[in-house]
């Protein structure tokens, strides 16, 4: 007998232009997330340049306004679609709001987020310009479960990006984007693969 494992269906959340959307269902497409599939794509953002991009691919997109409706209501729309769709792991996108309690404690250890910053160090938005502003050398991106906190919960996966002495924050984003594209489909791949084991706040690969 042919086993044949029960494919992963991923959920997407963005609100603007998606291109880790589109790193991670290329990569889910070209088989480098073997056993996933790309369900659906949520934006709470009606002109989302990531819901076209989304469906050329031919992914099944909704668009939720978030609009008139509490955290929670809108995120328990959020979850009757994904739910719908048989989602088994959430990964955040640049999706532009806080998820409620109640969303995080239902998918947990099951959303990932990917931050522009080598968390926990500037956390919040504009981490590149953090990084700029404070002057560190050394920068980059996190992969990282979701957990109550704000850009919080245990990482998956880090990439370093050096700051040159000529960055501007435009030229330092481009260059930590290239390596957020690179590291989030390795790190749903590892989720996706089920060889890791949780240890307190650390993932480790096994
Ligand atoms: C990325 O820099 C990501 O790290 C942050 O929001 C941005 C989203 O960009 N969370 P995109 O929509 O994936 O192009």
């Amino acid at each position: 007998m042919i086993y044949c494992p029960r494919v992963k269906r991923i959920g997407i959340l963005i609100s603007g232009r998606g291109s880790n959307m589109v790193a991670l269902a290329d990569a889910a497409h070209d088989g480098r997330i073997p056993g996933a599939e790309i369900a659906l794509v949520i934006s709470n953002i009606e002109t989302a340049a990531g819901l076209e991009r989304a469906r050329e691919r031919g992914i099944e997109t909704v668009f939720l306004s978030h609009q008139g409706k509490t955290r929670e209501e809108h995120d328990r729309a959020m979850a009757q679609e994904l739910r719908r769709r048989d989602v088994e792991l959430i990964c955040l996108a640049g999706y532009m709001r806080l998820l409620s309690s109640w969303f995080i404690r239902e998918f947990e250890t099951r959303i990932l987020n990917i931050h522009p910053s080598l968390l926990p160090a500037f956390p919040g938005l504009n981490a590149q310009k953090q990084a700029l502003d404070y002057g560190v050398k050394l920068t980059g991106c996190t992969v990282h479960m979701v957990d109550e906190e704000l850009d919080h919960g245990p990482i998956v996966k880090q990439a370093v990006v050096s700051v040159l002495p000529d960055d501007t924050v435009e030229s330092l984003a481009a260059r930590i984007l290239i390596e957020e594209h690179r590291i989030y489909p390795e790190a749903v791949a590892l989720l996706v693969s089920g060889k890791y084991k949780i240890e307190g706040r650390r993932i480790v690969e096994c």
